[in-house]
């Protein structure tokens, strides 16, 4: 009888050796272990034998069982293995039943999504869009508008000049005669578009976008100023967001004011952005200087007609609005930086 065991044990780890599938295994275990398995017709004609020997026999039967349920876990082991060695090659294959991959879609530059917003405001409150030269005469760029020859603004160190009276625009604000000497007023537009100045740290860069705005005539007062300034920065930053006109200077404007808006991190109690004053300078503005009449050649009557101006950079609405604290991230093309607009 120890022999027939032997035998058995000899013969189950054989197939199971053998077996590929764990559907083989589960049938082995049945035929060797299972309640009228091979293993248990044995045992039966345990009683056949001398008492004496019974408990060795026992003993045997139970290492034979034990060696058979460790061969069979051994075997589901080796077989999984092989599985998911099969599944990783067939998956390194060409698989023509899977999905085709999503292409990944672009999207606007968050500049080009500010620009729009900036000028959907402006549109809805009727004013019309304007576009005009890059490169400039300087004459539009700074004679025009009341900025006398020895003005910092001037210097080459500020300015890129193409030639001696011709210069990269520094601000879009030469649109403003532009403008004037093509249309009779009223006029009230828009002006996008680049600029460039010689300048580069984290909140300057050689070349930037800005977006002027004029209304001479039919009540370009400066009521009229604070109410489409104010209606702007409620539409852009938010009803709750509160606005002051700080007296400023500009040569092309008499008076000029500059546009706070209420600290877009702190709302107004004061923190590092905003150099604890609790406000952000958004925009420059004022009345139309009436010397600004004279230079449009065919003639604003500059006794009759008054109107307001406002000049905004871009990128500074669009880092205020989306807390970006370093104007390059724009131009780096960071799609990790842009994927997130
Ligand atoms: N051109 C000015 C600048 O670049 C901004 C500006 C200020 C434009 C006042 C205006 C204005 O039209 O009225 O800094």
């Amino acid at each position: 009888m120890e022999q027939d065991l032997l035998k058995l044990q000899a013969e189950a780890l054989a197939r199971l050796t053998q077996a590929k599938a764990r559907e083989e295994v589960d049938t082995l275990r049945i035929q060797y272990l299972g309640r009228k398995g091979f293993l248990a017709a044995i045992m039966k004609r345990l009683g056949e034998l001398p008492k004496e020997e019974r408990p060795r026999l026992g003993q045997v039967a139970n290492q034979v069982k034990a060696a058979m349920e460790e061969a069979m876990a051994q075997a589901v082991t080796r077989i999984e293995s092989i599985e998911t060695a099969q599944a990783k090659e067939r998956s390194a294959g060409l698989d023509l039943t899977l999905p085709g991959r999503r292409p990944k879609r672009g999207r606007l530059h968050p500049i080009t999504q500010t620009f729009r917003e900036v000028c959907d405001i402006f549109i809805r409150l009727g004013f019309e869009i304007v576009d005009g030269p890059e490169v400039e005469l300087d004459y539009y760029n700074f004679e025009a508008l009341n900025i006398p020859k020895d003005h910092p603004a001037r210097d080459m160190q500020d300015t890129f000049y193409v030639s001696e009276d011709v210069v990269l625009r520094t601000h879009t604000s030469p649109m403003q005669v532009r403008v004037m000497e093509k249309t009779p007023p009223p006029v009230k537009i828009i002006a996008p578009g680049k600029v460039f100045r010689r300048d580069s740290d984290v909140t300057h860069t050689p070349m930037f976008h800005q977006v002027e705005g004029l209304m001479v005539g039919d009540g370009g007062s400066f009521g009229d100023l604070k109410g489409i300034l104010t209606t702007f920065v409620h539409q852009m930053y938010g009803e709750d967001t509160a606005v002051r006109f700080r007296p400023s200077f500009f040569p092309f404007t008499e008076p000029s004011a500059e546009v706070d808006i209420q600290c877009v991190l702190c709302r107004g109690a004061g923190c590092r952005l905003c150099g604890q004053t609790g406000w952000l300078e958004i925009l420059g503005s004022g009345m139309v200087h009436p010397a600004l009449y004279g230079y449009v050649k065919n003639g604003y009557d500059t006794g009759a007609v008054t109107g307001f101006a406002f000049g905004m950079g871009v990128e500074r609405i669009a880092m205020l609005k989306y807390g970006v604290d370093d104007i390059r991230s724009f131009y780096e093309n960071d799609v990790r930086f842009l994927n997130q607009f």
